[in-house]
């Protein structure tokens, strides 16, 4: 996969970009990430991107033309056109459904925005799908376009050990993790569920499914009425 990230701060990305996961996969060819500055596609001697609203209101919104620009440079870049996801509080609320749907594409284009937004005209002329990380508002589009990043990276083949891929499919069917101890068994008077030191996989499995289910119920009703409705359309 190639992905593409234009932003007015570049520099932002590096840190995140090289460690870990996200290193390897990029070391081992699996994902291919370009970082682009929209203000080097600026047209006027300030390196101008942004400009007052019309109709008035506060602060600066993201103008057309260097976005536009930037973009057709990338994708000069490379024959796949890619898929163009803009990050805004205004988007689609990114889940894991949507990482795994955009772990399938040949390539991404993340556009990462600041100050009040992007001129309108962005997200149509660019037929972009618009992302949120979460209801909150974040300072830009940079945190949010690493949070994509790592979420559909680690989806792809090969890009984690196959013990952690196993794992990773619980999140997938919509439940929370069962809770994880290690070592010491008992820390500071708090013993490991003695279960777990016993030996019986069988019990093992059965008591972690029941501690998901639990959890699932008590912390995030929303996944658990989702769960309950896919399962009622299975039987
Ligand atoms: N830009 C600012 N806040 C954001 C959010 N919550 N999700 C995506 N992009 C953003």
């Amino acid at each position: 996969m190639r992905i593409d990230v234009l932003t007015l701060f570049v520099e932002m990305f590096e840190s995140p970009l090289s460690y870990s996961i996200l290193k390897r996969a990029q070391q081992q060819n699996i994902v291919k990430i370009v970082l682009s500055n929209i203000r080097d596609f600026a047209t006027d001697s300030y390196h101008k991107v942004d400009d007052t609203p019309y109709g008035g209101g506060p602060g600066m919104v993201m103008m057309c033309q260097p976005v536009f620009d930037c973009l057709e440079h990338v994708r000069s870049q490379d024959a796949e056109p890619g898929k163009v996801v803009l990050l805004c509080p205004q988007g689609k609320p990114f889940d894991q459904q949507t990482a795994m749907e955009l772990s399938r594409e040949k390539r991404l284009i993340l556009i990462a925005g600041r100050y009040e937004g992007f001129d309108e005209r962005i997200r149509e002329g660019l037929n972009a799908e618009t992302v949120s990380i979460g209801d909150y508002v974040l300072s830009g589009g940079e945190l949010p376009a690493m949070v994509v990043i790592d979420a559909v990276v680690r989806l792809l083949e090969g890009a984690l050990g196959d013990e952690q891929s196993a794992q990773d499919e619980s999140f997938s069917d919509g439940l929370l993790e069962y809770p994880h101890y290690t070592r010491p068994e008992d820390f500071r008077g708090t013993k490991v569920p003695p279960i777990l030191l016993s030996g019986n996989h069988a019990k093992i499995a059965e008591w972690r499914m029941q501690q998901r289910l639990e959890r699932t119920q008590r912390q995030r009703p929303d996944l658990w009425a989702k769960y309950l409705e896919r399962k009622n359309v299975k039987k």
